[in-house]
């Protein structure tokens, strides 16, 4: 029996692509779960980061989060520079923060106000911002942002919000793969769940568990593949590090 050997896209976190067996499948779409504060952002960040510099794989970082601004301080206080990336042309941030629903503030090119907030239109200006700087990777911080949207704006009458988030992973991932990029989608967790509606993770090719625990003999951060089709891949839980200068690093994964 022949086997075929997958292409990969190496994330450039140091031991993540040893235990994905040579990097995340190309142009798959992963989860990254986690709780409040476990690294998805710094995570996202560096998988740009590196793709950029180290890779010649040019990203798409879409913020749904906070402002883009402080996005950057914040990556640049652990060494991640994503302006100098941006100046660079090999990055560019979609502007979709939440926040921006509540004070409508003047916005650079790639900017949604809030009238013009949809899945379909931040999926537009992606492949925009996608052509225009021949993209290979985009991080969406975070699904559960868009989530809330496709909450607040039910899409299909007489759905239940499950099935609205089935249909909506299934379009957003879709897409994404026409466009030939690899996406990592933050998904913000509660506890032990892998995702918010239970429905999230069996729409994905892969996901990535972040978690801390701060009491008790496993306390610390940890990393766990917990699926990633098309490749094998660890089954063990990693212990990492957030390390000054790079960003995430996994301690152990020979
Ligand atoms: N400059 C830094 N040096 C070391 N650790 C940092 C630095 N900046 C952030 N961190 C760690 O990273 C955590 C935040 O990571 P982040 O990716 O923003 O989390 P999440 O997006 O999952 O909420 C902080 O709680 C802190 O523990
Ligand atoms: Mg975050």
């Amino acid at each position: 029996m022949n086997v075929i050997e997958v292409e990969r896209c190496k994330t450039g976190i140091e031991g993540l692509d040893e235990i994905l067996n040579g990097g995340i499948p190309r142009g798959r779409v992963i989860m990254l779960v986690g709780g409040c504060g476990t690294g998805k952002t710094i995570f996202g960040s560096q998988f740009l980061y590196r793709g950029a510099t180290e890779y010649d794989e040019p990203g798409i970082f879409v913020n749904l989060e906070e402002h883009p601004e402080k996005l950057k301080q914040d990556m640049l206080s652990i060494g991640i520079d994503l302006g100098k990336l941006e100046k660079e042309k090999k990055l560019i941030i979609v502007d979709a923060s939440l926040s921006r629903m509540a004070f409508k503030t003047e916005g650079s090119e790639y900017t949604l106000s809030p009238e013009q907030f949809s899945v379909d239109s931040i999926l537009a200006l992606i492949k925009e911002a996608a052509e225009e700087i021949d993209a290979k990777r985009v991080v969406v911080d975070s699904f559960s942002a868009l989530d809330t949207l496709i909450e607040t704006k039910k899409m299909h009458v007489g759905m239940s919000l499950r099935e609205d988030i089935r249909r909506a992973l299934l379009g957003i991932n879709y897409r994404l793969q026409s466009m030939g990029l690899t996406t990592i989608l933050i998904n913000d967790v509660v506890g032990e769940e892998l995702s918010t509606h239970g429905v999230e993770e069996f729409m994905v090719d892969g996901v990535i568990s972040l978690k801390y625990q701060n009491v008790g003999p496993d306390s610390g951060r940890h990393l766990m593949v917990k699926k990633m089709r098309s490749t094998g891949h660890s089954e063990n839980i990693h212990t990492i590090e957030f390390v000054p200068g790079t960003g995430i690093k996994i301690l152990s994964y020979s």
